[in-house]
């Protein structure tokens, strides 16, 4: 058995966990919307369509933010083509992902829908094959109450109260060729500084997102950033950060460290933005929107073969293992680590495509392995992030260099004087012996260690075994003056709940 130590302390906070970190997306993508959250004639389905068996699974989650409506989609998109009467609204060819967008949902019924949901919505403007104009229109449409043209568009199409939206994304991946309307760091930093001057005009309490690296092997990474940062520093609140994590070469402790790389993706932006910080001799830090961030890989030859010229093809349908599920986990660990910095993330996606929910047209929704880290995180990891400090083995890795077997943190919820301890144990071997001083928690009881592990890394949960891979609850773990003591079986993701005595 391997040993390790992780101890943490109540005064020590590290930061207050801003809930935007367990976010997600939604895309006009395969069958996210279209037999995904939108199935008329489904006999869960609700009056405007919306099918109620997925919402139930979306509010399970708890997803407080949802970035809408792309993704590579955004950036041909005309938003006007989404609103107004449905009969009218043009059939248009979606260039990113070479399928037919119906505009049957719109923005107006997609806020309908988020509402129902609980998650307020982060849109995304077209700085693609549009610009300034057109986001400027955008906002305006959506944000302002009456007595303007486009604000009283909004009124005529049934929608009296303002939507409100408080973040904004000024475009999406503009650093990436496949992008329609893709651009360089000074053309897109120079765009996204004076869309969001126009913005900002309208409304100052914006939250505005420029776009980041769409991943760390771009060969314009981290220069990207620092240019586009260069121009719109003082407009922006965050920059965007995109990753997707894969196993091709069915390398499972290699997969298994994909979280180093995000951690060091982190660590470079905050290096990068603080240095542009210094720069501009500014007072205000720019934050991080981890926008896009999942495991992606399982469907891409599936894809291949995917018909054009289709509405609500299947797109970036990955079926997740067990294995995934923990390289989520390990990612979640590392966005709470950094939640000082890391404000917004949104798991990419929501529902059938690369998603922690599926669905079968006329059928069932079920629960993929990946929807159960970040379940927990999102229950349990709200309140303050605590600074968890671990000493435990570690392996070397050709690609992520060192790799702690253990990855841990600890959040304090001080409303439900609740601690949680997140850990993951990357040893396909041997289970993991945790001890550790829990300082300022001396009177704090196990009220629950939940546990995913499964016998086959590469477990699924498919339509016909929905709950092949599912948590349960161990016995094992114990506090004591003080300290805890807890096992982690091998391969493993474990939320370990402690609670003040006599509290729920
Ligand atoms: O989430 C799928 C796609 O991944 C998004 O459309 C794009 O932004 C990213 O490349």
């Amino acid at each position: 058995m391997m040993q390790a130590r992780v101890s943490f302390d109540r005064e020590l906070i590290k930061a207050v966990i801003d809930e935007r970190l367990f976010g997600s997306f939604i895309e006009h993508l395969g069958r996210a919307i279209y037999g995904g959250v939108y199935e008329p004639g489904h006999p869960t389905s609700d009056k405007d369509g919306f099918r109620t068996d997925v919402l139930d699974l979306v509010r399970e989650l708890r997803v407080p933010l949802i970035r809408y409506p792309g993704g590579n989609y955004v950036s041909a998109f005309n938003w006007e083509d989404s609103v107004g009467p449905a009969d009218r609204r043009p059939r248009r060819l979606d260039l990113a992902w070479r399928s037919v967008e119906p505009n049957t949902v719109g923005l107006n019924e997609f806020a309908r829908w988020s509402k129902k949901a609980g998650a307020e919505l982060m849109i995304a403007l077209n700085l693609g094959t549009r610009g300034i104009d057109a986001a400027r229109n955008l906002v305006e449409y959506c944000n302002h109450p009456g007595g303007s043209y486009w604000s009283d568009l909004r009124r005529s199409h049934g929608v009296a109260e303002p939507h409100g939206f408080k973040v904004w994304c000024l475009g999406n991946e503009m650093d990436g060729p496949w992008q329609v309307g893709y651009k360089t760091a000074d053309e897109y930093g120079r765009l996204a500084s004076e869309a969001g001057k126009a913005i900002k005009l309208f409304d100052p309490s914006l939250e505005l997102v420029a776009c980041g690296s769409s991943n760390t092997h771009m060969p314009t990474f981290p220069q990207w950033e620092a240019t586009v940062l260069d121009h719109c520093y003082e407009t922006v609140t965050y920059i965007s950060l995109h990753d997707y994590f894969k196993n091709l070469k069915n390398d499972l402790p290699t997969f298994l460290g994909e979280s180093v790389g995000m951690d060091n993706f982190i660590r470079t932006i905050i290096s990068t933005a603080d240095f542009v910080k210094a720069k501009k001799r500014s007072r205000k830090s720019i934050n991080i929107s981890f926008d896009e961030w999942n495991v992606w890989f399982h469907s891409r030859q599936a894809d291949e073969v995917v018909e054009p010229w289709t509405v609500g093809p299947p797109l970036l349908e990955d079926v997740y293992t067990f294995e995934d599920a923990l390289v989520v986990g390990c990612c979640l660990i590392t966005l709470l680590r950094h939640a000082d910095r890391v404000r917004i993330a949104c798991l990419a996606q929501l529902v059938n495509t690369i998603a922690p929910i599926m669905t079968e047209n006329k059928g069932p929704a079920w629960r993929q392995t990946i929807f159960y880290p970040f379940l927990h995180a999102s229950l349990f990891g709200r309140g303050e992030v605590l600074e968890t400090f671990i000493r435990c083995p570690s392996y070397e890795n050709a690609t992520h260099g060192e790799i702690p077997y253990l990855e841990s943190i600890a959040t304090f919820n001080r409303q439900a004087e609740e601690v949680t301890l997140f850990a993951v144990n990357r040893n396909a071997q041997e289970e993991l012996v945790i001890e550790g001083k829990i300082a300022g928690f001396e009177g704090y009881k196990v009220r629950e260690h939940l546990v995913l592990a499964h016998t086959d890394p590469k477990a699924a949960n498919t339509k016909e075994n929905p709950a092949n891979v599912t948590p349960r609850s161990i016995a094992t773990t114990s506090t004591d003056k003080g300290m805890l003591k807890a096992v982690l079986p091998r391969l493993s993701w474990n939320v370990i709940r402690l609670g003040a005595a006599g509290k729920a």
